[in-house]
């Protein structure tokens, strides 16, 4: 089996490294990177995206198409909460045009765009399954609170790429499965500086990794198209 991970130098993308090239029958991660690579393995193939740049994008979906090996599983484990344009918004007045558009680059356009340009790819591929890490409070159901617009937004936007895809993909000859998750709060760099509060304890990343693997191994394409929770319990749009 061979596995593609975007986002693969995060801290959940390195611990589905990790977890990935410990089983017997992954002969293959092919993990995409922005900035750090996290670990070097004889499994690992490393690529470099900026899902910032469509031109980044375009060029790695050509190196992606060179390999000619299957590709079975996809996970999208990149994100973006906070960064040079600032935090999440606390308030509407906090809101601007370049850190919206830039959540959604990173969060929405570039996943959705790098998954597209692969899919003649996956269609091709029995029993193919893709998980795309997207967040609870991209739910607008569950949104009590209200804040974190480009966030929130963006994995909502995400959530409904996802959906799309799912219903597309789901004509193809071999039926793929093709889900949202929530990965649950997880120790990470994303995360750190919004959890200070929170008295339970934290879900490491190995933790995240390895509920997910379960998730997706249980997963079957009648279950595509749906937004889930690591426990596989259904998250409401
Ligand atoms: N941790 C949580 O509690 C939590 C909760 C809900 C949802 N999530 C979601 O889970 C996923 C994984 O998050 P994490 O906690 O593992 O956070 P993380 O450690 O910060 O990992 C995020 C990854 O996204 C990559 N990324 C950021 N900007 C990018 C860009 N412009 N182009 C390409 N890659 C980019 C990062 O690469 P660089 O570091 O090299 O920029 C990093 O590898 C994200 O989708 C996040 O929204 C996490």
């Amino acid at each position: 089996m061979n596995v593609l991970i975007n986002g693969a130098g995060g801290a959940i993308g390195a611990a589905l490294i990790e977890r990935y090239i410990a089983k017997p029958e992954v002969d293959r991660v092919v993990a995409i990177h922005h900035r750090q690579v996290s670990s070097v393995h004889s499994k690992v193939q490393w690529l470099q995206c900026n899902l910032r740049e469509v031109e980044e994008i375009e060029r790695c979906i050509e190196q992606l198409l060179l390999i000619e090996q299957p590709i079975h599983r996809w996970i999208c484990a990149s994100g973006y909460l906070q960064g040079p344009l600032g935090g999440p918004e606390k308030s509407m007045r906090n809101i601007q045009s370049a850190k919206l558009q830039d959540d959604f680059a990173v969060n929405t356009i570039g996943p959705i765009l790098l998954f597209s340009g692969m899919a003649n790819k996956f269609k091709l591929v029995p029993d193919f399954k893709a998980a795309f890490l997207s967040a609870q409070v991209g739910s607008i159901e569950d949104n009590q609170l209200g804040g974190w617009f480009g966030y929130r937004m963006s994995k909502a936007a995400l959530n409904m790429g996802v959906r799309c895809l799912a219903i597309e993909a789901g004509r193809w000859r071999n039926e793929p499965t093709i889900v949202s998750v929530h990965p649950g709060t997880t120790v990470s760099g994303l995360s750190k500086a919004f959890v200070k509060q929170r008295k339970a304890p934290l879900q490491t990343a190995a933790t995240c990794a390895e509920k997910l693997d379960h998730l997706i191994e249980g997963l079957t394409p009648e279950e595509s198209g749906n937004f889930y929770k690591l426990d596989g319990a259904l998250l409401p749009w």
